[in-house]
């Protein structure tokens, strides 16, 4: 068989197989039962994609399968093959989404089946800060379980998310892979079909950043092969399957490296039998680059491993948590003061631990000098500690400033990790990402009990203070220039985000101090200052600079922008947003939902059916996309009342906003403990029981001016 007739076999394998268990599944449970994967609000979404309707029923799955024929044409032709690689694609989604009819948890670990929305937009932020620079897809068994190691472990090292289907994902374990979403390798099941899973992420990124128009299936097309680096290593004998979803990949435009002999397609399907070259080579192909920084240290260091958890019996020592003093500074110095290179350490290292695991307390002072650094940098640096240790294997870091929480792993300790590493990973990460404004840097790691609280009350204290102040005082009013942050164009290609001292970037990981410092970083990077100029309605949050600069950055898509209304023009939303706002006119206010909240809001929708008609770096009044810090500020949705509108949220996000959303609307409304009055899911979550709440607790959206 050559290639071709390969293709259109698999594919009329995989539609056999998908008309068989709809027929079985129809003659179970009727053609009425609902077909749907978990927590998403894109139904079977490469059907979705491709032909713009939404499948809710098992009977309307029987009319997919038509799709899958009209896709199988055998002409021996390049088109032709791609289409047919199509036809198995979406017979898979077809099988796959049935195993969730007949059981509802089709998937046992380490197997993840579906992959949620919230989990893709979990990666929102990070698929574009380049943190994670790309996705790899491996399918089937390699030799050995070394080998597959290897490739897989090269991959984790170079932080990019890594997805395994077929008896890899076994060969991963047995070779000592870490595997999960905390560590970015993905296992999806052992049945090929399985890997439907990870097309229909790119898929729904598509939906979710990009906002593109089911069925316009060209255009998905060309979303995923420019703003996706995925590509697909297709390992052991080949089936036709195998050679059939192969060929689905390159219509998505994902390159195939095989460690098999086939007919190679220059940039789309290449034999690379040696394992040690197999990544090298797909990154290659799909021209992903990596920016390698070697450091010194007996462990490895790799955004991979930020989500890594050290348990109790797995660690070595731990220091601060609330137990033990433990705080981080990043200070500014005179280049005359500091030493670069010098790693400090006074008091005892790690290995005078007596019992394990042993507590400690714990300072990190971090001294940096340079011409062009600037106070105002030192809260952005200080932040990346938090990412910098996190990165290292076998360390946990938890929280900021003077609340930190630090895990070492026995397993690091016994690598011969110590305390003069974490100066080496700073050193090195300071100077790497920040090199545009330090010349040198100091590291300072303390664990002397006396020294760690002599030099917080002396120089860490009165430092944290004065930022407070200094963040305090500013206020949309009191500077005259706002930034712009255009990151996640790389998947939303017209979304703009204006980020000003009051309301931070919606995915909450850029201030108004951060767009600042970026700028002055890479001042042709994705922060550009707005000299803002006169307010036109200071109500409302709209001025003509901030237009005229979101006309540009979103090449015309958008040229009314509020920045403090909810209902009139309020600013797009790309899909990494922290909460959603949206009305509950029966309330005549709102309510806000939180990433984290997995449950049915009073407006009768998650909040991933909620994310999915605010994304895509579209405008959509009445539903807005913003940061968990804009919750308290006084120009939230100051056009429709501000944050007394606040109906309904989340108790965790109630707990987080309290102490300042109280402060606020003491001051606006002369309101005392205003969080009280909120609902939340502990008290009700339906709506007549919500404004029963409300009107027991004498809410001030109540009395309001009607919202619409
Ligand atoms: Fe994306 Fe806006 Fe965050 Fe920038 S500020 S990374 S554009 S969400
Ligand atoms: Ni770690
Ligand atoms: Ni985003």
């Amino acid at each position: 068989m050559n290639l071709y007739s390969t293709i259109f076999a698999g594919a009329k394998q995989a539609l056999d197989t998908a008309a068989g268990y709809v027929e079985k599944a129809i003659s179970l449970k009727g053609r009425e039962h609902k077909v749907a994967f978990p927590d998403t609000a894109y139904s079977l979404s490469l059907i979705y994609a491709i032909t713009g309707k939404k499948i809710g029923t098992l009977g309307e799955l029987e009319g997919a399968l038509d799709l899958v024929r009209s896709l199988i044409v055998e002409k021996e032709q390049l088109r032709e093959a791609e289409n047919a690689g199509m036809a198995a694609a979406v017979s898979s989604e077809i099988i796959e989404a049935l195993k969730y009819v007949v059981d509802e948890k089709p998937y046992e670990a380490p197997c993840m089946g579906f992959l949620t929305d919230a989990i893709i937009r979990g990666w929102g932020v990070g698929l574009v800060m380049d943190d994670i620079p790309g996705q790899a897809v491996i399918i089937g068994e390699f030799p050995d379980p070394e080998s597959a190691a290897k490739v897989i472990k090269e991959y984790q090292a170079k932080g990019l998310l890594t997805f395994l289907v077929g008896k890899v994902i076994d060969q991963a374990i047995e070779g000592g892979v870490k595997v999960g979403l905390e560590f970015r390798v993905m296992p999806l099941g052992y049945n090929m079909t399985s890997v439907i899973h990870v097309v229909t992420v790119t898929i729904r990124a598509a939906l979710i950043f990009g906002a593109l128009t089911p069925g316009d299936w060209e255009e998905f097309k060309r979303y995923t092969y420019k703003r996706l680096k995925a590509f697909v290593n297709a390992v052991g004998p080949l089936s036709n399957y195998k050679v059939a979803a192969g060929a689905a990949a390159i219509n998505l435009g994902f390159p195939v490296v095989t460690d098999q002999d086939v007919a190679e397609v220059p940039m789309k399907l290449i034999t690379q039998k040696d394992y040690d070259k197999m990544a090298a080579t797909s990154l290659e192909i799909r021209g992903i680059k990596i920016k390698i920084t070697e450091i010194p240290i007996p462990v490895a260091f790799a955004a991979a491993f930020e989500g890594e958890r050290i348990r109790k019996d797995a660690m070595f020592v731990e220091f601060g948590g609330s137990k033990t003093e433990s705080w981080e500074l990043v200070t500014q110095r005179e280049a005359s003061e500091i030493e670069d290179h010098k790693i400090v350490i006074i008091g005892d290292d790690i290995d005078t631990v007596q019992q394990v695991p042993g507590r400690m307390p714990l300072a990190v002072l971090v001294e940096v000098a340079g011409k062009s650094m600037h106070s105002d940098f030192e809260p952005v640096l200080e932040r990346r500690i938090h990412y910098f240790m996190n990165y290292i294997e076998g360390i946990m870091h938890v929280g900021q400033r003077d609340a930190t929480w630090i895990r070492i792993s026995k397993d690091a300790y016994e690598k011969g990790f110590r305390l003069r590493h974490f100066g080496e990973v700073l050193y090195a990460k300071m100077l790497d990402e920040f090199g545009a404004v330090v010349d040198k840097c100091q590291v300072t790691i303390i664990t002397d009990p006396d020294k760690v609280k002599e030099v917080k009350t002396q120089q860490v204290v009165p430092k944290y203070a004065a930022r407070d102040e200094r963040i305090a005082s500013l206020t949309d009013e009191s500077v005259d220039t706002f930034y712009t942050c255009i990151l996640c164009q790389s998947f939303a290609p017209s979304h703009v985000c204006i980020v000003t001292p009051e309301r931070l970037g919606l995915c909450g990981a850029v201030s108004w101090l951060d767009s600042k410092a970026t700028f002055e970083l890479d001042p042709t990077g994705p922060c550009q200052p707005i000299n803002k100029g006169p307010v036109d309605d200071p109500v409302k949050g709209i001025w003509q600079e901030v237009n005229k600069t979101v006309e540009r950055h979103s090449q015309g898509a958008l040229s009314q922008i509020t920045l403090y209304s909810l209902l009139e023009d309020p600013m797009t939303s790309c899909g990494c947003f922290e909460c959603i706002a949206g009305i509950m006119p029966e309330a005549n206010g709102i309510v806000i939902v939180n990433r984290e909240f997995s449950g049915v809001s009073p407006v009768g929708m998650t909040f991933g059916e909620l994310a999915s008609m605010t994304g895509g770096g579209v405008q959509t009044p009445g539903f807005m996309g913003h940061g968990r810090q804009f919750i308290s500020s006084k120009k939230f949705i100051s056009a429709e009342g501000g944050p007394g509108r606040i109906v309904w949220m989340p108790k965790e996000l109630k707990e987080f906003v309290a102490d300042k959303l109280n402060a606020t609307a003491k001051e606006m409304y002369g309101i005392d403990n205003f969080v009280d009055m909120i609902c939340d899911e502990t008290i009700a979550s339906e709506s007549e029981a919500v404004l029963e709440y409300l009107s027991e607790k004498g809410h001030p959206a109540l009395t309001m001016d009607p919202l619409m």
